[in-house]
């Protein structure tokens, strides 16, 4: 039996709780469930209190020795994070792109001329399961010093079955191993690999049939995601393999409207996707079909930054009654970066989310994102003891003082990890 922990005065406590479940949005992601001189109590992994300390005091009365204490006078305590879209699990990397970019290549240009996805694709296919599970434990070690404690990963950088079930089979790996809760998606359609070049059909047919079914019956796989983009997946193959996977039980997610606007929004809505990702072209129309069927906006602004573009339009997203969330997009080409504190700075900079909302979208509706709301993104009893402890006072100065990583503690299923 492990001791209970008391982690007792935190200056500023920000729960997340509420009576309301489901994906948040309006007003709704403004409530965050602060308690000022706020304690929890975790025991078994799990919260089994939480409270004002004065509270507590009183609930703990007859057992307080027993617990390690700790005392947050002066701090913020929030849920860890989760960050619902990574492409974590890659061989390799792509430095020179950066440059490239730079000198004024397009991504799609990089990505055509066999850089790009591919280019990792190549890198992922010669990497050992060895080397993969060696490379993505440094950057899931990365996650927690940035205060995250679950994070979502995608294939995709295998585009044949061996690969794509080496990537899935290193992260159920690595869910054994690594502290993190990782939740696996499936993403074989993440570009059209340069053999089925000219037969994009076919690669979607090889796709359904051959791949889906094994993916499905080995469990590797709760959802489904595609690149939905022009040049890429087109809307009628993208919900043809989504339609596919939910035969399977995989929940659909869509890379959506990213480069171009191409009715990905209205697809994600049309197959009752969990969450659509990217939107920075979705239309008006997109927008408001998304807000009626409840699918979630995933936004990515360290993406639509690193690749210098105009971030999507989290503002008027929520202020339309979409639920947003936030997400580093990690990845070795659009986003190579681990830090979701930057993505909350990024969500208030780029997209006008308020500090209280881009709080809400890094935990709780990311959560929801990914299914697992009953478990983590927010502090109520019987969840997950996920916490992190900031070097700040406040929420609202976490998201002020911006690029700086200001974890001081983190603990996962109530263990000190950081
Ligand atoms: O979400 N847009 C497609 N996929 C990834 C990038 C993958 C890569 O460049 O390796 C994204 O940005
Ligand atoms: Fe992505």
């Amino acid at each position: 039996m492990t001791k209970p922990i008391w982690i007792k005065h935190i200056t500023q406590l920000a729960t997340l709780a509420s009576e309301e479940k489901g994906p948040r949005s309006k007003e709704a992601m403004s409530e965050l469930g602060i308690i000022e001189d706020g304690s929890l109590w975790l025991e078994n992994g799990v919260i089994q209190a939480v409270g004002t300390t004065k509270e507590l005091e009183k609930q703990y009365e007859a057992r307080a020795e027993e617990a390690d204490i700790v005392d947050a006078t002066g701090h913020l305590v929030t849920p860890g994070l989760v960050d619902p879209h990574t492409h974590v699990v890659y061989g390799g990397s792509r430095e020179r792109e950066f440059e490239m970019r730079l000198e004024g290549a397009t991504y799609m240009d990089i990505m055509n001329a066999g850089g790009g996805i591919h280019a990792t694709t190549r890198m992922t296919r010669e990497a050992s399961e060895e080397e993969l599970i060696e490379q993505t434990t440094r950057r899931l070690d990365s996650f927690l010093q940035h205060g995250v404690t679950t994070v979502e990963g995608k294939s995709g950088y295998g585009m044949n079955l061996e690969t794509e079930l080496k990537q899935l089979r290193v992260m159920k790996k690595l869910q054994e191993s690594h502290p993190i809760d990782l939740v696996p998606t499936f993403m074989g359609a993440h570009a059209v690999p340069p053999d089925f070049k000219g037969r994009e059909d076919e690669f979607v047919d090889h796709l359904i049939e051959d791949m889906l079914p094994i993916v499905a019956e080995e469990k590797l796989a709760e959802f489904n995601d595609v690149f939905c983009e022009k040049g890429v997946f087109t809307p009628e193959q993208s919900e043809r393999i989504l339609e596919a996977g939910k035969q399977y039980g995989l929940i659909p997610k869509i890379h959506a409207d990213e480069i171009e606007p191409y009715g990905g929004a209205e697809l994600a809505a049309k197959v009752g996707a969990i969450s659509a990702e990217h939107l920075l072209k979705a239309s008006d129309e997109g927008i408001q079909a998304m807000a009626k069927s409840g699918t979630i906006a995933c936004l990515l602004p360290a993406t639509a930054l690193y690749l210098r573009e105009q971030a999507a339009a989290g503002r008027k997203m929520i202020d339309e009654g979409v639920a947003v969330a936030i997400s580093t997009d990690a990845n070795p080409g659009s986003s190579p970066t681990t830090s979701m504190p930057l993505v909350m700075n990024l969500a208030c900079i780029s997209m006008r989310l308020t500090p209280a909302e881009s709080l809400t979208a890094a935990t709780y509706n990311a959560a929801c994102a990914i299914n697992r709301q009953d478990l983590v993104g927010s502090f109520e009893v019987g969840k997950q003891a996920d916490i992190v402890l900031w070097n700040v006072k406040s929420y609202q100065e976490l998201q002020y003082l911006f690029g700086v990583n200001h974890v001081k503690s983190v603990w996962k299923k109530g263990v000190q990890v950081v």
